[in-house]
């Protein structure tokens, strides 16, 4: 197998950092990482949320509101406005609130602002005034440089996330399944050591103050690390859907639990165990998942991968699945990781419970 590096040929400069890869090493299966083209020099990732007290069907009209805005197509012959590509995913946060986000990509920033004020989404925003709102909002915008940004794949052939508006696909890639992969997969990791802000939660008190009734915005914190990892079961044959539901699943959502409630103690401001959510019938019925999770720095969420056992037991899980599969798996892994500038992090909570995404921070 010809293996290649996940770092484009465009983006590899002399390395002061060496990779962790071990010599003459062969991953024991491929992955893949997607491919931009070299004009493209970032882009975004967009969280748009709305948040209610529950799941009570008045959600519909909070989707309809920002569909609105992501389908604007701008005047005839004018270039489409909206993300390259938008989907919508939900999650029932520890205090019972019903959350569902669209997660929407742009090709780069010029082209995400040029949106927010053309489709209105901007002047909308502004003017959500908490006092007629029946629900929270909340706008988690991420605008990372391509050499901050990386993706590992287990199938070459179904984008997910940034990459459905990918050129094409590296790969079998070298940088897998040895800890520290993440980071040798990230151009800047050539060169930057990727130190983050020392984590600091917010006070009990001051987060009481953010209450429902406020529009806040947390600003953004040096090299915080944004990972969406997610799994697809949509394609297995009964005996592995079986096996997945029963072995990885509960062990994947117990990992996510716990960076959910006890995040701060590994450095995790913020985690969402999400359901991708059908367009039409806005069931998670997809078989998709994913994690969504905010660290305080890469390093943080390289130590919880590696020596949580947490993460271990959906390591160790996956491997006894392959096995007991004959390593022949249709489950499909992806995830995408940014680490950010603070200038490249936009977040903003109108009237949202105080515990959500980043508001937990200080
Ligand atoms: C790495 C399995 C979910 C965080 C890995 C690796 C495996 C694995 C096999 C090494 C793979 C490689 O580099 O190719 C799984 C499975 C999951 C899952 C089977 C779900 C069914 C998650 C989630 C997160 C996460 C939800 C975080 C939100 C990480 C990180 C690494 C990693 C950060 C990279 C560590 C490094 O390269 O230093 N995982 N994982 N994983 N996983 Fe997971």
């Amino acid at each position: 197998m010809t293996l290649v590096t996940a770092i484009p040929d465009h983006l590899q400069v002399e390395r002061i950092i060496p990779a962790s890869t071990p010599a003459n090493y062969e991953p024991p299966f491929p992955a893949y990482s997607a491919q931009f083209a070299k004009d493209v020099s970032s882009l975004v990732m967009a969280v748009i949320g709305a948040q209610f007290p529950g799941k009570t069907g008045k959600e519909e009209a909070a989707i309809s509101k920002v569909n609105s805005f992501l389908t604007f197509s701008g005047e005839a012959g004018e270039e489409a406005l909206g993300p390259a590509f938008s989907e919508w995913a939900a999650v029932t946060d520890p205090k019972g609130y019903y959350n569902i986000t669209a997660l929407a990509y742009w090709k780069s920033e010029e082209a995400y602002q040029r949106w927010t004020t053309k489709s209105g989404f901007s002047s909308w925003w502004e003017s959500l005034d908490t006092q007629e709102q029946e629900n929270g909002w909340f706008l988690e915008v991420f605008f990372p440089t391509m050499d901050r940004f990386e993706t590992v794949f287990s199938s070459g052939e179904i984008p997910e996330g940034a990459a459905e508006m990918r050129d094409g696909v590296v790969g079998p890639i070298k940088e897998h399944v040895y800890w520290g992969s993440m980071r040798d997969r990230l151009a800047i990791a050539q060169t930057d050591t990727l130190k983050g802000e020392e984590f600091l939660k917010a006070p009990a008190e001051q987060a009481q103050n953010g209450n429902l009734s406020r529009r806040i915005r947390v600003p953004g914190k040096q090299n915080l690390a944004i990972i969406r990892s997610g799994q697809d079961w949509a394609d297995t044959a009964p005996e592995e859907r079986k096996l997945y539901i029963k072995t990885m699943h509960p062990v994947l959502e117990a990992g996510m639990n716990f960076l959910r409630d006890h995040g701060d103690e590994v450095g995790c401001y913020s985690c969402r165990f999400m359901d991708i959510v059908d367009p039409i019938t806005r069931n998670a019925d997809k078989d998709r998942t994913f994690g969504l999770a905010y660290f305080d720095e890469l390093a943080s969420l390289e130590k919880w991968s590696r020596e949580h056992p947490t993460h271990l037991a959906i390591f160790g899980g996956f491997l006894k699945y392959a096995a007991q599969l004959n390593n022949v798996i249709t489950l499909r892994l992806f995830h995408e990781v940014l680490v950010v500038k603070p200038e490249q992090q936009l977040f903003e909570y109108v009237g949202c419970h105080p515990e959500t995404g980043m508001l937990v921070a200080k």
